[in-house]
């Protein structure tokens, strides 16, 4: 059997991961390639005596480069540099990359798979965005008879998580945060995952994938969970629905809608029932109609087996590009205050005094009362564009406590 060397870059959860996984399944991971898969190094700043990959380890990138064994690697260190600048190279060297590193792809992933076009080699990225959900490679290739009218996702485990625990145990986001980190789903700084950055940047990768063009993340509307309380889950009880932070993006003409941000979802939703740390994306097709995707969306071995899948597709296309369009040119997004919906709305004051005024400013509304939370009421809007809710939320600033949109599910 002949040999495909690869080196895995990073050493830590994911690497570890991988490593792993081709030495549990490597005997049927080299059958299905139909050559013997060996890890000839493993980078990493660190030293790990006692563990059986310190004989691979190697601290200098150009060991990497300089050695024409090696055919694939494998990114998991994480961050845009170094990780850049050695990919980039290593598809300049004519070998295929597997990475699991969101942050590169959403920033640099047109450039690598141009280089990696040209190299008649692979950039493959099916673990960057949840985790061991194939997601990816279905739109690539499954989907492509299809005009992706909208991808709506959980892409984030940890908020979900600490969502899941706020809406059925009433415990409070300190506590649930906390618990979140504990569980090691939380990335190194927990602000990516609580301001939804960490789900931007991969509805921002899907973005791209499904219109073929650049969506920088900076583009994308972000609103984390950072402002939902107890109080909130209390009205999202009262009015039969719960609250999940969603990354959508969704046609609107030759133009994307995309947003990141908590949102009311009732029972008839496909991803209302996604719970704990999983992650679940919803595709709608103008031809497939809908389809679901559901899974472990973080974690070292569920994300270590897409990397590996990434390695042996890699290894199975060595001298032959699998084509993914997504081109460098910048997709103009459009404008979040053009997008329809209802909003959920909480005010401070009497609902019976503001009745009438309310319905002057906001049009038929729809009174909801939560138990237990005085002085205060809720309310959901019609729909109306967003732009339009922001002008006639502007004269009850002072009132206004919380506001979250509410996601129906469309026909
Ligand atoms: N912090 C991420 C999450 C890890 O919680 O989903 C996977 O990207």
């Amino acid at each position: 059997m002949n040999v495909i060397n690869i080196a895995v870059m990073g050493y830590g959860t994911v690497g570890s991961g991988v490593v792993e996984v081709i030495r549990t399944n490597g005997a049927r991971i080299n059958q299905r390639i139909g050559e013997g898969l060996n890890i000839k190094y493993v980078l990493d700043l660190r030293d790990f005596p006692g563990d059986p990959v310190q004989e691979k380890i190697v601290h200098d990138f150009e060991t990497i480069i300089n050695d024409e064994e090696i055919k694939i690697v494998v990114e998991v260190m994480g961050g845009i540099e170094p990780a850049y600048t050695f990919v980039k190279r290593s598809l300049q060297a004519g070998k295929s990359v597997a990475t699991s590193n969101k942050a590169l792809v959403a920033k640099h992933g047109a450039e690598l798979l141009s280089i990696a076009k040209e190299q008649n080699i692979n950039f493959l990225f099916e673990a960057s965005v949840g985790g061991g959900i194939p997601i990816i490679r279905p739109l690539n290739s499954s989907l492509t008879a299809d005009e992706i009218e909208e991808i709506t996702g959980i892409l984030n485990g940890t908020t979900n998580y600490m969502l899941t625990k706020m809406f059925y145990e009433g415990a409070d986001y300190e506590t649930v945060l906390k618990e979140a980190q504990a569980n090691g789903y939380a990335e190194r700084n927990p602000e990516a995952d609580v301001e939804g950055y960490d789900a931007c940047r991969k509805i921002a990768i899907l973005s791209s994938l499904i219109s073929g063009q650049q969506v920088d993340f900076e583009d994308i509307y972000c609103e984390g969970i950072t402002a939902i309380t107890v109080e909130d889950m209390k009205y999202a009880k009262a009015m039969g629905t719960t609250i999940k932070l969603l990354a959508s993006s969704k046609r609107h003409g030759n133009r994307l809608y995309a947003i990141v941000a908590p949102c009311m979802l009732y029972p008839e939703h496909p991803l209302y029932n996604v719970n704990g740390v999983f992650n679940s994306i919803f595709v709608h097709g103008n031809v497939l109609g809908d389809a679901m995707f559901y899974g472990s969306g973080a974690g070292k071995l569920p994300t270590a087996s897409a990397v590996v899948a990434d390695v042996v597709d890699a290894a199975k296309h060595l001298n032959r590009n699998i084509m993914t369009m997504w081109d460098q040119e910048k997709l103009k997004l459009e404008d979040k205050a053009a997008a329809k919906r209802r909003f959920f709305i909480r005010m401070k004051g009497d609902a019976d005094k503001m009745m009438s005024e309310l319905k002057y400013s906001f049009g038929e509304i729809e009174i909801i009362h939560a138990e237990g939370l005085e002085g205060e009421f809720g309310f959901v809007t019609p729909v109306m564009m967003e732009g339009d809710y922001d002008t006639r939320a502007k004269g009850y600033k002072e009132q206004i406590l919380h506001m979250i949109r509410i996601e129906d599910q469309t026909e």
